[in-house]
């Protein structure tokens, strides 16, 4: 007769061929959770098959997709989906207590949380941050300081959104974007246009922070494009998204050297090499990195053409299209001439 012996609650049952293993625990009062009733929707079931995986049923095609979409191991079986015929299985229930049915399942949201853990994508990765923020707030009343930062943070954070990105993360008085979550095609353009539209926009706060606290902030920008693994962090009714690895560490890097360097806005050179033919880049300097053997080139950039406008009073099609057409090809036409012109006259002074 077939037997089913269960961990950690080390007890064993004896079934009938092909009973399914959800049916014979309850059967037996053994506590074995099925949130969706046994559908294969929820996963709650799962179980290890430590021993004996030739005596359970082949996978269902409810079983074989939800096994996919959360890349579970052969041996992590739906119990209500797996039959046992012919031996002995041991077995090991994984949700034993609340805790372990939370990391499965979002209980606020009914939805599964067991996507992949993260996943591994090329972005762009922005970090700012308030040069002498520290001691500029020491002046401040608390109260004062949040209202700041809410203003600054507010119009940055549209920036961002403009262009595409997303703040993930608050750091004090600094903040990290990630550009190129769904699509990384433009992500080095949106970061860098999102960079220097920040500090245009700075530009239009500071007479407002200068009247309210005789103070005008400036900010450093570092932007690094590069392979992260990006995945879902925090507990699992309060989580966001956001972005593990050495590009992240890099770009955090590239901001602080705006310190050194004396400017407002660097970008590394694989950011440099996407978007060369638009930026209006003013210098390039060399700079160690900490952490990092050697000096690493860095690119200030000063200006980025518009992003391509929409003309609606123009009634005719075609004349919109055209007037569209040469407006754009003006503007990246300025930053292409700029940026020969720059090149050129590094050439002379070097002679
Ligand atoms: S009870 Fe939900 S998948 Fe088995």
């Amino acid at each position: 007769m077939p037997q089913i012996h269960y961990l950690p609650d080390d007890r064993t049952i004896e079934i009938d061929d092909d009973d399914i293993i959800l049916e014979a625990s309850l059967r037996a009062d053994i506590p074995h959770t099925h949130i969706c009733g046994g559908s294969a929707r929820c996963s709650t079931c799962r179980v290890l098959i430590v021993e004996g995986l030739e005596f359970c049923s082949p996978r269902t095609s409810p079983e074989e997709e939800l096994a996919k979409k959360l890349r579970l191991d052969p041996e992590i079986r739906l119990a209500c989906q797996t039959q046992v015929a012919g031996g002995k299985v041991i077995l090991r229930r994984l949700a034993i207590d609340s805790e372990d049915l939370e990391s499965f399942t979002d209980e606020m949201a009914g939805k599964l949380i067991c996507a992949p853990v993260g996943q591994e994508k090329k972005i762009a990765i922005l970090f700012a941050d308030i040069r002498g923020f520290t001691a500029f707030a020491e002046s401040l009343l608390p109260y004062d300081v949040i209202y700041i930062l809410n203003r600054y943070f507010q119009k940055m954070g549209y920036v961002i959104n403009r262009n595409g990105g997303m703040i993930n993360n608050y750091m004090g008085d600094g903040f990290m974007a990630l550009f190129g979550l769904e699509n990384s095609d433009k992500a080095a353009e949106q970061a860098v246009r999102a960079g220097v539209e920040m500090l245009e926009e700075l530009e239009k706060l500071n007479p407002y922070f200068e009247t309210l606290y005789r103070h005008r902030l400036r900010i450093g920008i570092g932007i690094h494009c590069g392979w992260v693994v990006v995945g879902n962090l925090g507990a699992s009714n309060s989580q966001t998204v956001t972005a593990i690895g050495d590009a992240v560490n890099f770009a955090s890097r590239i901001e602080a050297a705006n310190k050194q360097v004396g400017t407002s806005l660097l970008i590394s050179e694989e950011t440099y090499q996407e978007v060369k033919e638009l930026a209006i880049v003013d210098r390039r300097v060399s700079v160690p990195i900490p952490g990092k053997s050697g000096e690493y080139p860095l690119y200030e950039v000063v200006g980025m053409p518009p992003l391509p406008v929409e003309i609606e009073e123009i009634s005719e099609v075609n004349e919109k299209s055209i007037w569209q057409t040469f407006v754009n090809n003006l503007r990246a036409l300025y930053a292409v001439v700029y940026n020969w012109i720059r090149k050129i006259w590094s050439h002379i002074k070097k002679l």
